[in-house]
């Protein structure tokens, strides 16, 4: 394979990479999805890469993801957890990773509660940053691997319809999907209560339902959320249980469609409250693939902001 380049040293977000650079991802992607599934699973292409895992929030998917990723990469990884670090003593973030990278770190792969943390990073420090998930803001690689596995079950991206549930307001995930979708020539629309979806998405040219039974009827795709309790500090709905029995899905309402809808969710689920037991299960169900497809879409990011930034050991994969 070619080497090749995303347009930006860093993934801070959907919203500042090209079609062209998602379509690169997702094609690199491809590869590494193949390389993975042989019996010997790692390549020396990040051999003498080092990068650091700053995770400020908590994480299961997106932090095994990168640190599976950057080990089948060969690549030296450092994780960092806040919790048991100086940062409870006092230590500000810039200190934090000014320390770490003092140590010969190439590349920062961050998730923090505060919007804008990793473009801040990016301003500061000499490394290729990348954004796993800033507060409400975005999750760039959450919705490169949700695009990934979708564009594995459909044809074209051109007219597909994807409806995401839930949330929205308080949803990193929403945003990237809705900008990576919508850069790859899908229509996407939301549907939840009123108070979960916020006023500018009109202006994204996103669609809004307020019924779940009409954006069943609507979609190709259905990507659900969870309920994010942790960045309520008012009410927005009465209770998960009139939650769930307004806007949950449900085996029954989907049986009631002419059409077999696509299910995704990105996790973690709440089962028996935004989503059933039996849908997240069934065949419809693409859950799993998504969390697998994380793994080597995270490597085709990896592999390619090495590649930009012309840190050493990066080599033909094959
Ligand atoms: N989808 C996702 O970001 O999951 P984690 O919070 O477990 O990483």
């Amino acid at each position: 394979m070619n080497k090749s380049y995303l347009s930006q040293p860093h993934l801070l977000g959907i919203k500042y990479i090209t079609k062209e650079d998602i379509e690169l991802i997702l094609s690199t992607a491809d590869n590494f999805k193949e390389v993975i599934n042989r019996p010997i699973k790692k390549v020396p292409t990040l051999r003498d890469v080092t990068i650091a895992n700053l995770f400020f929030e908590n994480s299961t998917r997106t932090r095994i993801s990168f640190e599976l990723a950057e080990k089948r990469l060969s690549a030296d990884v450092l994780n960092f957890s806040s919790s048991t670090s100086s940062v409870k003593k006092g230590e500000s973030l810039l200190d934090t990773v000014n320390n770490i990278l003092s140590m010969k770190v190439d590349m920062v792969v961050i998730r923090h509660s505060a919007p804008g943390t990793p473009t801040f990073l990016s301003n500061h420090i000499d490394a290729n940053i990348i954004n796993a998930g800033d507060g409400t803001h975005e999750h760039p690689t959450q919705a490169l691997l949700d695009a990934f596995s979708i564009r594995e079950k459909v044809n074209s991206f051109n007219g597909l319809n994807v409806c995401i549930f839930g949330d929205i307001i308080h949803s990193r995930v929403a945003l990237s999907n809705i900008f990576c979708l919508q850069k790859l020539g899908a229509n996407v629309a939301v549907c939840g209560p009123p108070t979960l979806i916020p006023r500018f998405l009109p202006k994204l040219g996103v669609k809004i339902f307020y019924k779940v039974k009409e954006a069943l009827n609507w979609c190709d795709v259905a990507n659900v959320l969870r309920i994010q309790l942790e960045r309520q500090d008012i009410k927005y709905i009465p209770s998960l249980r009139e939650y769930s029995l307004y806007y949950g899905i449900n085996q029954e309402i989907l049986d009631s469609l002419d059409k077999e809808i696509i299910i995704m969710h990105p996790g973690p689920i709440n089962r028996g409250v935004e989503i059933d037991s039996d849908v997240a299960d069934s065949h419809q169900s693409i859950i799993l693939q998504q969390v697998e497809n994380g793994v080597a879409v995270r490597m085709a990011v990896l592999f390619l902001l090495a590649g930009n930034s012309g840190s050493p050991g990066i080599s033909n994969f094959n």
